[in-house]
């Protein structure tokens, strides 16, 4: 969604600006502008499109400030265009707003505002929330409480950074729903709504939570609360270094990501597995694995591909652990008043942590007592802190749209769950080191999947005009035949749907003739036949078929017209390695459309909106 970059001290902070733009443009990428002051002066660029323009058109001025914030848009009030770009200004066009999130009262304060004699030049809720700080700094003549006032009157989620000219030695930030982060230097600070932003210039950040307002000068910050209660905020370390978000010579993020996936997944399974006893140890649970394993019942709840990771989770504890869980999307379970006991445990799964539905739905959970649990990438995200307990499934940073990584180091961290919660209930000490071993594989496995990344970019060539898909799979693999789905979609906007293997003959079989692409996901397993059956139900009907199948299976190469070999696992494990083949195959389809992987049309990576 929308990135904020803001910067104070004495450099010239345009640069710092547009790189920090940069490091944030995977969030959200229709327009983008930076506001700054200097002295007497007081400039707004703002152009639609990608970072790049407004990069050239500042360069190209010379400018330069010691006081400036920055914002890549995606847009929600309003389409995408330089009037609706942020920052916004007040109607005297002295004070610049930027703002990540929704005013939900716009059009009430609008109005208000309006019989006041303020006018306003964009469709945009934040020129309101401008006007509406304005009106508040005029009466009180003080900028932070400017801002705090108004933030009084607001409903709705915010991130917000505002400078004045008639305060040109600071900034102020507030923070509801939209994460926003103080990045702490020598003479200088910074705020940013995502450390990816700050990790080039200092590695000591202060989260802001909700309902706070901070105060920063070049020397230092303070914070209140929106209600005026005074707050000593603590400065953290981040440990994320500044090479591991870079594309480290790939084209685009997303296939480094792809690549990276021997390491992420055992970057998540580190000193986490213990071989002899054939147990998994996460400390971030430390305390409440009992509590989980004798839980009535398990939600997993999140969205888009973490929810596709939590149905593989519903598989794996129910078979493994023999507990009952109930998968949900965030978005639904937020509104849907869910039956929640006191008995019950809820899993949050996000890779960003900061998707606006899944903490909504968190905090819903929250509130009807049960006990709620994190399972993140970000460190310190929103998700994070705000869950009791969790486990952080150290993929990396992860920055290209499409999530890859963190759904195999989420697999990866539900299968910990798993073993953990069995072991205390069912499984065997002898089971549980099988388990243990088998785990232990998977990053090598990974490797040799991705070896055939150049014959897999073979295939996509074929499929390069298709536009349809189907991706079919059964047990734990008909999540993957959905992740498989989401892949090509959102990156090649090719129309693609994933069912249950069985699913198909009640409806989408009437889809298939010979220009329709069937992926089957058939590993060696239980349900192995029946899906060489559903194979048979395709080619019958001239369907083209790319199965993704074992090394070992030698009835599938008669049936299907590509095979895709891959090493076995133990079926539970089997979703990690299954779709590593799936994310190249969209990967490579999308480049061959001559698509930007990276940032798809639309798509925003972190989804702080409703
Ligand atoms: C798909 C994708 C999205 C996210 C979803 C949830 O490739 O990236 O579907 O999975 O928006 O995001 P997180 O996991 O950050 O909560």
């Amino acid at each position: 969604m929308c990135g904020i970059v803001g910067y104070i001290g004495n450099n010239n902070c345009v640069p710092i600006l547009i790189e920090g733009l940069k490091r944030l443009e995977y969030r959200g990428y229709d327009s983008a502008g930076i506001g700054i002051i200097d002295k007497n002066v007081s400039i707004i660029e703002k152009y639609k499109g990608k970072v790049s323009i407004l990069e050239d058109n500042v360069y190209k001025k010379k400018l330069s400030a010691t006081l400036g914030i920055g914002h890549t848009r995606w847009a929600t009030h309003g389409e995408p265009n330089k009037i609706n770009a942020h920052p916004h200004q007040n109607n005297d066009k002295d004070l610049f707003l930027i703002h990540n999130g929704i005013i939900e009262n716009y059009q009430i304060l609008k109005e208000l505002l309006a019989k006041k004699g303020y006018k306003f030049y964009s469709q945009t809720d934040t020129e309101v929330l401008a006007n509406l700080i304005d009106f508040h700094f005029k009466k009180t003549k003080d900028l932070f409480e400017g801002v705090r006032v108004a933030l009084n009157e607001v409903e709705g989620a915010y991130g917000i950074a505002v400078i004045s000219k008639k305060e040109p030695d600071k900034i102020v930030v507030a923070k509801k729903g939209s994460p926003l982060v103080i990045g702490v230097g020598r003479n200088e600070n910074y705020i940013a709504s995502d450390v990816n932003a700050l990790i080039a210039h200092t590695s000591r950040v202060v989260y802001l939570e909700d309902d706070e307002v901070a105060l920063i000068t070049k020397d230092g910050f303070k914070a209140r609360t929106i209600a005026n209660h005074k707050l000593d905020k603590t400065i953290e370390e981040i440990t994320v270094s500044a090479d591991e978000i870079t594309k480290g010579g790939y084209q685009h993020y997303m296939l480094k990501e792809i690549m990276e996936q021997p390491e992420s997944v055992r970057n998540s399974l580190r000193g986490r597995l213990l071989e002899k006893e054939g147990i998994s140890k996460l400390g971030g649970l430390q305390g409440f694995e009992d509590r989980i394993a004798q839980s009535d019942r398990i939600i997993i709840s999140a969205c888009g591909t973490s929810w596709h990771a939590a149905l593989v989770g519903e598989y794996m504890i129910e078979e493994y652990a023999g507990i009952p869980v109930e998968v949900e999307y965030a978005s639904e379970f937020r509104y849907r008043n869910p039956i929640i006991n006191p008995n019950d445990t809820i899993f949050f799964i996000s890779q960003s942590g900061e998707t606006a539905d899944t903490l909504a739905a968190l905090k819903e959970a929250k509130k009807k007592g049960a006990l709620v649990l994190g399972i993140c990438n970000v460190v310190g995200s929103s998700i994070a802190r705000a869950s009791e307990a969790g486990v952080y499934i150290h993929a990396g940073p992860e920055i290209g749209v499409a999530s890859t990584k963190a759904f195999t180091a989420q697999l990866s961290v539900l299968a910990l769950i798993t073993i953990l919660l069995a072991r205390k209930r069912r499984m065997s000490h002898m089971d549980g080191r099988k388990l243990v071993k088998e785990m232990d594989l998977i990053p090598d496995k990974i490797a040799k999947i991705l070896t055939l990344n150049k014959k897999i970019e073979k295939l996509a060539e074929k499929f390069v005009n298709a536009t349809n898909f189907l991706y079919l799979g059964r047990g734990y693999n008909f999540p993957v035949a959905l992740e498989g789905a989401l892949k090509l979609k959102e990156i090649s906007y090719i129309h693609a749907e994933g069912y249950p293997a069985a699913e198909m003959k009640h409806g989408p079989i009437a889809l298939i003739d010979e220009n329709m692409p069937v992926v089957f996901i058939a590993p060696l397993d239980a349900v192995h036949e029946k899906v060489l059956s559903n194979i048979q139900e395709v080619k019958a009907r001239k369907g083209k078929v790319i199965v993704i199948a074992n090394e070992l299976d030698k009835k599938v190469d008669k049936m299907a017209d590509h095979v895709i070999k891959i090493p076995s696992t133990c079926p539970l494990l089997a979703p990690i390695l299954n779709v590593i083949p799936l994310q190249l195959l969209a990967y490579h389809i999308a480049v061959k459309k001559g698509l930007n992987v990276d940032q798809p049309r639309n798509l925003a990576k972190s989804v702080t909106v409703e």
